[in-house]
């Protein structure tokens, strides 16, 4: 349970690893591992934004999908707890697994190629409807309409191609898609990363409000930080398949306590960049998950870094309730 907030957890992630194999030549030898995700744990608790950041490659994709079981994870557990029971997806198998899809949805990315071009809005809505035996077609027009005002569309626009909308009026038809089935978790991916600004606004501020409407839980992953200090309770932050930092958001925007955070921080974009003139800007590149760096993964491009940061590999620790890094200076 969560001490502050006195909520329960609708999901636990505990050492959850994603290892893909590298292969070559004629038989395929597997000759290395891509760690993707290596040994990330944490709690999403019922009705709450968890914002999941970090540079691309860090692996939050991996966590999303691995999560959500649309990939097997290589280790770990993932506690779904749904209508009083509880259900491990790393382990289940796939016929237990079916019935739970519902409660689970995704959001992603770009949405261009996330709909099919060869359907109208009013199939792509509702194809998760059909699929899960609502064969009534005036019952399913009337939930169909609904979703769409719940998003900003119009009935009018129901017999439409994907085609004839805007980015962001796209992205609102994959949201009413993911709606459809009322379901209690969201992994929304980079949601409005391929929008314009003015209207990664009007997205991010619709999302809030269908959160409360119909009691949602998100994981909301991002690679900007201002994006996820806008809408999330809390903050996961990421670096090479590992989390490097945890706490609420406010904190974490406001006094981080891991370097890769603080500059992920010095990235955010300012109005005037002349108030903060000493900006220090992340330098190299994101550490390879097939070959990482000895000791702190993030060592190499560390501001801070000592002699010990290069030989042991820190672990998260709590270093005050409620708030986990993963470094030795914290
Ligand atoms: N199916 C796959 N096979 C092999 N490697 C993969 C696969 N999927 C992801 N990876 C690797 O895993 C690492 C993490 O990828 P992932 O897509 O999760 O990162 P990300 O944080 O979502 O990045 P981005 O911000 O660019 O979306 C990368 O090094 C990527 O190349
Ligand atoms: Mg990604």
């Amino acid at each position: 349970m969560n001490k502050e907030t006195g909520k329960f957890p609708l999901l636990e992630v505990r050492g959850v690893k994603k290892y893909f194999p590298i292969k070559k030549g004629f038989f395929n030898k597997v000759v290395g591992q891509i760690k993707a995700v290596d040994d990330v744990s944490f709690e999403l608790f019922s009705g709450e934004c968890l914002g999941l950041v970090g540079e691309s490659g860090s692996g939050k994709t991996t966590v999303g999908r691995t999560i959500l079981r649309a990939l097997k994870p290589t280790a770990g557990e993932v506690i779904f707890q749904i209508n009083g029971k509880s259900y491990d997806l790393a382990s289940i198998e796939n016929q237990e697994l079916r019935p739970l899809r519902r409660h689970m949805q995704m959001i992603f990315q770009d949405p261009y190629s996330s709909l099919n071009p060869r359907m109208t809005v009013a199939e792509i809505i509702g194809e998760p409807l059909l699929v899960n035996g609502m064969i009534n077609n005036s019952e399913r027009e009337i939930i169909i309409c609904d979703l769409l005002e719940q998003v900003g569309l119009k009935t009018e626009h129901l017999r439409r191609y994907p085609h004839a909308f805007s980015g962001g009026q796209r992205q609102r038809i994959g949201i009413a898609r993911a709606l459809a089935l009322k379901p209690k978790l969201i992994v929304a991916d980079e949601p409005v990363s391929a929008l314009d600004v003015s209207v990664q606004a009007q997205v991010l501020n619709l999302l809030q409000d269908l959160q409360s409407a119909f009691k949602l839980t998100y994981l909301f992953i991002a690679h900007d930080l201002s994006v996820v200090g806008h809408i999330s309770d809390r903050i996961a932050v990421m670096y090479a398949g590992r989390l490097v930092e945890l706490g609420p958001a406010r904190e974490i925007m406001t006094k981080p306590n891991h370097p890769y955070t603080e500059a992920l921080l010095e990235a955010v974009p300012m109005p005037d960049p002349k108030s903060k003139p000493d900006r220090q800007l992340l330098s190299g590149e994101v550490a390879d998950p097939s070959n990482l760096p000895t000791g702190c993964v993030f060592h190499p491009r560390c501001p801070k870094v000592e002699e010990r940061c290069r030989v042991d590999r820190p672990d998260l620790r709590e270093i005050s309730p409620g708030n986990f890094s993963r470094c030795h200076l914290s």
